[in-house]
């Protein structure tokens, strides 16, 4: 086992969980991980522009460019593999993460939702609809969460929360930043302790 993983994430949008995570990396506070790779499955992600910043090398899989989604997958998978990537986090990734890229990943793929799951997640559910789904329910708190990735969206087994409150007069916007703020310091954390555990050894869920 190597002393650092190289890590990959897959992004779509703006990527703010990205930059948290490179700057987690590259001040120590995660010290077992190195990002070697950015897969965007947009070519106008700003998250593209943060890696470039932060001088890791990026990659453009966009899904309209394939015939299917298996051959999207693959080669999603092929640029994993070509990089040797050892961890895989998804930060504001808008797809479904397939079988095959599964087989070599799962238990090393992470993913952040900016709600607590079980609750508010699924197809459909990101960006504002998930706080506006929140706020019409009623709840009293909100939050995000750090999964492991399988076959559903927002479904794999849960690694750890960071709780906000709903506060009065909070609109779909105020909630979003309460949230995201947690979900910096979440994911960081949650990385380590995953590093941690894979370069132990231990197996995984
Ligand atoms: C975050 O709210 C994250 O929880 C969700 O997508 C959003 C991505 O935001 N999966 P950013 O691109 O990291 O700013």
């Amino acid at each position: 086992m190597p002393e650092r993983l190289k890590a990959a994430a897959l992004v779509s949008g703006g990527g703010t969980n990205l930059e948290a995570l490179l700057r987690s990396t590259e001040c120590g506070d995660v010290p077992g991980v190195k990002f070697a790779l950015v897969i965007s499955s947009r070519e106008d992600a700003y998250a593209l522009k943060r890696a470039r910043d932060h001088g890791v090398p990026t990659v453009v899989v966009d899904p309209k460019r394939f015939a299917s989604d298996t051959e999207f997958q693959e080669a999603v998978l092929f640029e994993l593999v070509n990089a040797r990537i050892d961890i895989v986090c998804l930060a504001g990734y808008l797809r479904r993460i397939g079988p095959a890229i599964l087989g070599r990943f799962r238990g090393r793929m992470l993913n952040i939702h900016p709600a607590l799951l079980p609750k508010f997640g699924g197809p459909g559910m990101w960006g504002r609809r998930v706080h506006e789904a929140v706020l019409a329910s009623g709840e009293v708190e909100s939050g995000c969460t750090v999964h492991l990735v399988d076959e559903e969206y927002d479904h794999g087994p849960i690694l750890a929360q960071a709780r906000v409150p709903v506060l009065p007069g909070d609109t779909a916007e105020t909630l979003a930043a309460r949230v995201l703020e947690q979900e910096h310091g979440l994911y960081p954390r949650v990385l380590r302790q995953l590093s941690e555990r894979i370069l132990k050894g231990e197996s995984l869920p």
